[in-house]
């Protein structure tokens, strides 16, 4: 049997303390999608932010979760309870991404949007929607972790975007059968 002591091809191992910079190389390799969170802050604006960080969490209730930099502007508005939407990118929308990942930009402008039926700013065109309720937060180091719970869904046809290694992907058209 092959152990993590005897492995069959030279793996590198380093333990904690590793510097950020390899620390987010080595979770490059785990691919994700795309999704940008949306809320409104105190003023009643917009605000939103480019996040890889989504999941699943639980069926029942319905549960997904994310988590969001504690210095990122739009994190206070999370934190403060209001509606809030996730919204998975498809793989036309790098642009889209780019937008909502720019710090201290407007984000929104010439942007379609309106507020979905549970309140949350809906943005136009995204694969797929989950609307929520914020179900709990957690202290998560530098990050918080919200979980949401989703009250409605909202999708149509298509592939998402992938993010991997630091760059954004497509998926291959070959399905790999088991
Ligand atoms: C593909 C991608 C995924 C990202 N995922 C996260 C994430 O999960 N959590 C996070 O805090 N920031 C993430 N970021 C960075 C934020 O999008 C960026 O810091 C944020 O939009 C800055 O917004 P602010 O103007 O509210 O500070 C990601 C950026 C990219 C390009």
């Amino acid at each position: 049997m092959q152990t993590l002591d005897s492995p069959s091809v030279p793996v590198a191992a380093h333990r904690a303390p590793f510097d950020g910079r390899l620390f987010r190389r080595v979770l490059g390799l785990f691919p994700t999608g795309v999704t940008i969170v949306t809320t409104w802050d105190a003023d009643g604006q917009p605000v939103g932010a480019t996040v890889s960080s989504f999941n699943s969490v639980s069926l029942d209730p319905p549960l997904v979760l994310f988590s969001l930099a504690r210095n990122m502007a739009c994190c206070e508005a999370f934190a403060a309870g209001g509606p809030l939407a996730i919204h998975v990118l498809g793989e036309a929308q790098e642009d889209l991404s780019n937008r909502f990942a720019r710090g201290g930009a407007d984000k929104w402008a010439d942007l379609a949007y309106g507020a979905g039926e549970h309140g949350a700013p809906l943005l136009d065109g995204t694969l797929a929607t989950f609307e929520c309720r914020p179900y709990a937060q957690y202290p998560g180091g530098d990050h918080t972790i919200f979980v949401a719970e989703v009250k409605q869904l909202r999708f149509r046809d298509g592939s998402p975007l992938v993010f991997s290694a630091g760059g954004y992907r497509r998926l291959a058209e070959q399905e790999v059968c088991t």
